[in-house]
């Protein structure tokens, strides 16, 4: 396999990499268009980064974060649900994951695991907090393997229909 995990240009790539969100995650063309705001601001916000994988040249894969904020929007929804059990704490000095995301037909392959481990090994901060569909899935098990805990569950952002984990891990991620 031709794969090629390194720093991606997430604002130049915003489409190709939406295009690998909405068949991994389920996303329509509708929303894919307020991602693509989104992301677009994101990337904006200090020390924002990504990584990518690509195969034969394809994107097949992306990671992207940045050092957390409380003034970030997600922080905003996130903190009281913390603060309910003693986490808010988690919200300062830690590297927010905001996106993972690899192709169907590349996953089970390592990728998420290298690309969630790189990003976060470049991080100066000394944790890294996550939120995921609070679920049995894929992505909550390569998070619980990497070290990730829960700090506050069933948290509901405006907008989502399903409810979600907020997760934090010590750094550097656990290596198997
Ligand atoms: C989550 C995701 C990025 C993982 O990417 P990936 O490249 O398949 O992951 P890896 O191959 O590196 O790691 C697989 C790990 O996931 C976990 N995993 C995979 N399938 C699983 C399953 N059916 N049940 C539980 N855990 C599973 C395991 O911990 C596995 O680790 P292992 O190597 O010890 O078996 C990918 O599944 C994905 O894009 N999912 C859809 C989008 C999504 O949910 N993104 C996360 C949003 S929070």
């Amino acid at each position: 396999m031709d794969l090629v995990i390194g720093p991606l240009d997430l604002a130049a790539h915003v489409d190709e990499a939406l295009a690998v969100q909405a068949v991994a995650f389920g996303l329509g063309p509708d929303e894919v268009a307020v991602r693509r705001q989104i992301v677009q601001r994101h990337m904006q916000y200090r020390g924002a980064r990504a990584l990518g994988a690509s195969v034969a040249g394809r994107l097949v894969g992306f990671v992207y974060g940045m050092p957390n904020s409380r003034t970030h929007w997600w922080s905003t929804v996130v903190e009281p649900y913390l603060r309910a059990g003693g986490n808010d704490f988690w919200l300062d000095d830690s590297f927010v994951i905001t996106e993972l995301h690899v192709h169907p037909d590349h996953q089970n392959r390592g990728i998420g695991r290298r690309l969630i481990t790189m990003i976060t090994d470049s991080a100066a901060e000394p944790r890294s907090i996550l939120s995921a569909i609070d679920t049995d899935s894929p992505a909550r098990g390569l998070y619980f393997s990497l070290g990730y805990v829960d700090l506050a569950r069933q948290v509901h952002f405006p907008s989502a229909p399903k409810p979600y984990a907020v997760m934090g891990a010590h750094l550097p991620l656990r290596r198997r």
